[in-house]
């Protein structure tokens, strides 16, 4: 069995409709509004010429910017400024911010391009685009997976009377995270009006004090279904007396052969329920993290099977909540909307993880490495449960904890790479978002499967083991797909217990424990950092596969070899930031033009 915990930290969504009063110029894949009646962004990614185009309107007749963030605030920032004249005329520049102060211009090479642009009724509207990746110095790519935008605006289009120079912008800004590549834009909850649903809601849950509560609460399926229908879209409902409490929740499938009393379904702390729902723990079906939107949508090809004849008859919602602020009277009675048809769609939907387990011994990561790679490998006996037609895979979540930077997926055929499966080539523990894949992605049997979890420890001096609170580790990736394999939800890879008893020496009395006792204690060295990433590099493996009840195991001698892709190198000599001292004379220029004023700029996460 392997239970998979996992925790949030907690950052509020809240998703709607658009302000702009303006028409676009053009149709594009993604919209969002970046701040209400202020600023609304449009964009459209062209992965196979690797540029992206937007629209931005500003609620502003002055100067308007878009920036990519490299770390959330100005510094190192690549930005876009433009604004439109009297005469109709559209100026756009591509600046650089060296740090909290006004950018320069990027006088290496000019990347962000403007197409068109107007102002009406008090607001500026401009089309650009730019290369995702220019190999510019003074530029940031923009990489596949979580991506932090920078706006700013300002009253007057820069003049004689502000030194040609755009004007310091105050207040007027803000930031707002997502994943450009991947954006999965949530359908406006009108549209699901009307229909039937049904809901799995704690009811006046009292969220204790402790700083870390995981609530698990079993659901039937509801009984009133005795035909199977299709759930097309959830709603995630966030009920609490202080919502920001709620770190994730997490939907488990129980395995067709568990039985429940209805009348006392179990509704407890997760940890006194882990034998009871032993076969329900392990297949992760939909989930919610912090940073999420609260409406998806399955394409219409495809819904999640409920009632009638579907073998599925229980579920498990995990909630996590933090309440690190103390609240003593915090009621909670958040949960998931699902909205049903009985108009059946073609394909059932599935879930699919990869990744490890969850315990010290997958995740044992020594402090202070700048990048520690933990592998797992997928073999085709897994996929050979796939129908030969194939599966479709649509979306990718990306897991881990606070130490985690990157995830990814590879698609193995033939002992050669194909493609990423996805690549968060970012991760954010605070932005964890259901990514939409850019294109679908055809899994055949045979398939095989790379995942890498990335961690950076640099911010440590204690050894990070696997575990559910936020300052232990997970590596999961999870992904949806059409049609459901009903005996497939995951794809795990433990580190063998032999090479860890080889390893540290230990008998066979080795277990997580164990491990954490002697990794603890260990004074780290440089040299001991690289042993210890030999060690994952090259040990045994046993990976598991299957569903809750039914796991089916291999034995790796190490990670498979397999061809990998080819690197893409820029075209363009890349270089290292001259971060320090280059911009101190437009530092001083700057704030003698706006008498000191403190610079701030940008750099507020806004809660989105
Ligand atoms: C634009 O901003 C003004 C001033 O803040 C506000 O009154 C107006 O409602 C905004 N326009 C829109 C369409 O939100
Ligand atoms: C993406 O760019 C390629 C190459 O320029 C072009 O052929 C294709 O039509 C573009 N796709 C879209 C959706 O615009
Ligand atoms: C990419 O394709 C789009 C649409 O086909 C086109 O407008 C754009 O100029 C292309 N960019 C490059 C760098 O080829
Ligand atoms: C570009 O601007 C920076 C300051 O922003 C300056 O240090 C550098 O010398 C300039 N490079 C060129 C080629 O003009
Ligand atoms: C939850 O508490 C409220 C206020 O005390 C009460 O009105 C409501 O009936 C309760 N709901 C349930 C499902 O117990
Ligand atoms: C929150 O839950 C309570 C209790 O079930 C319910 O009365 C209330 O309508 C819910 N509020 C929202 C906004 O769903
Ligand atoms: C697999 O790769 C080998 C070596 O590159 C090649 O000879 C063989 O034809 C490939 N098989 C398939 C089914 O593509
Ligand atoms: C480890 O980090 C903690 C928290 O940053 C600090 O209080 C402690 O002194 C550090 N210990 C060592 C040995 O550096
Ligand atoms: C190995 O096991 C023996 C007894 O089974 C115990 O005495 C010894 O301390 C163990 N060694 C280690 C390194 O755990
Ligand atoms: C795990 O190992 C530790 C340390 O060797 C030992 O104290 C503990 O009893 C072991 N636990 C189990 C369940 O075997
Ligand atoms: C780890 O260090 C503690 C405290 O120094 C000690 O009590 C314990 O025996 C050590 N454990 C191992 C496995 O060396
Ligand atoms: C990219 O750079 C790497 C490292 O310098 C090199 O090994 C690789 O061959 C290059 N790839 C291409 C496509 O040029």
């Amino acid at each position: 069995m392997f239970v998979y915990f996992v925790s949030f930290l907690s950052i509020i969504h809240v998703s709607n409709g658009l302000s702009s009063p303006l028409t676009t110029f053009t149709t594009y894949q993604h919209s969002v509004e970046l701040q209400s009646t202020v600023a609304d962004l449009w964009w459209t990614v062209n992965e196979t010429n690797q540029t992206i185009f937007f629209e931005l309107h500003v609620n502003t007749t002055g100067w308007i910017a878009l920036g990519i963030s490299p770390a959330g605030g100005m510094t190192g920032a690549d930005i876009g400024v433009g604004w439109v004249d009297q005469s109709g005329k559209v100026t756009f520049q591509d600046r650089y911010a060296y740090t909290f102060a006004l950018p320069v211009r990027d006088n290496t090479t000019v990347d962000w391009f403007a197409t068109q642009g107007r102002e009406q009724n008090g607001w500026t509207a401009i089309q650009f685009h730019r290369l995702l990746d220019t190999c510019d110095y003074m530029d940031v790519a923009i990489k596949s997976g979580t991506n932090t935008l920078i706006f700013a605006y300002g009253l007057v289009d820069p003049s004689a009377a502000t030194s040609n120079d755009i004007t310091y912008h105050e207040t007027r800004r803000g930031s707002y995270t997502l994943s450009l590549r991947s954006y999965d834009d949530p359908p406006p909850e009108s549209k699901f009006a009307g229909m039937n649903y049904f809901d799995f809601q704690t009811k006046n849950y009292s969220i204790p004090l402790a700083a870390t509560t995981y609530l698990c609460t079993v659901y039937k399926a509801p009984a009133i279904y005795t035909t199977k229908q299709h759930v097309i879209a959830q709603k995630i409902v966030l009920n609490s007396t202080n919502p920001a409490i709620v770190h994730h929740l997490l939907m488990y499938e129980c395995d067709p052969t568990t039985q429940f009393n209805d009348s006392n379904l179990p509704n407890d702390l997760c940890e006194n329920l882990l034998n009871k729902l032993s076969k329900c723990l392990a297949n992760i079906a939909t989930g919610w993290a912090v940073g999420g939107d609260f409406m998806s949508e399955f394409p219409p090809e495809a819904g999640y099977p409920v009632g009638g004849n579907f073998s599925i008859k229980y579920y498990v919602l995990q909630i996590h909540y933090s309440n690190s602020i103390g609240c003593t009277n915090c009621v909670d009675n958040s949960g998931i909307r699902f909205y049903v048809t009985d108009q059946l769609r073609p394909n059932d939907i599935g879930y699919l993880t990869f990744g490890t387990d969850t315990s010290s011994t997958s995740l044992t990561i020594p402090p202070g490495v700048q990048s520690f790679a933990v592998d797992s490998y997928c073999p085709m006996n897994a996929s050979l449960l796939f129908p030969t037609s194939g599966i479709t895979v649509l979306t990718a979540f990306p897991h881990a904890h606070l130490q985690g930077v990157s995830i990814w997926t590879k698609l193995i055929r033939n002992k050669t790479v194909v493609e990423y499966l996805f690549d968060a080539e970012v991760f954010d523990f605070n932005y964890q978002f259901i990514n939409q894949l850019p294109q679908r992605i055809q899994l055949y049997p045979g398939d095989e499967f790379a995942t890498r979890c990335m961690y950076n420890t640099m911010n440590k001096n204690i050894t990070t083991f696997g575990g559910e609170s936020t300052t232990n580790e997970m590596c999961l990736h999870m992904f949806t797909y059409y049609p459901r394999v009903n005996n497939l939800y995951g794809c795990i890879t433990v580190l063998s217990p032999t090479s860890w008893a080889n390893f540290l020496k230990m008998n066979s009395t080795y277990n997580s424990t164990a491990v954490e006792q002697i990794a603890a204690n260990i004074t780290w060295t440089t040299n001991l950092r690289t042993q210890w990433q030999n060690f994952y590099n090259n040990a045994s493996r046993v990976t598991v596969y299957g569903t809750s009840g039914n796991m089916s195991r291999i034995f790796l001698p190490k990670i498979p070899y397999y061809a990998d892709l080819a690197q893409e190198n820029c075209t363009v000599q890349k270089y290292d930031s001259p971060i320090s001292g280059a911009c101190i004379g437009n530092l001083i220029i700057w704030q003698i033009l706006l008498i000191s004023i403190v610079f701030v700029l940008f750099s507020n996460k806004n809660h989105h």
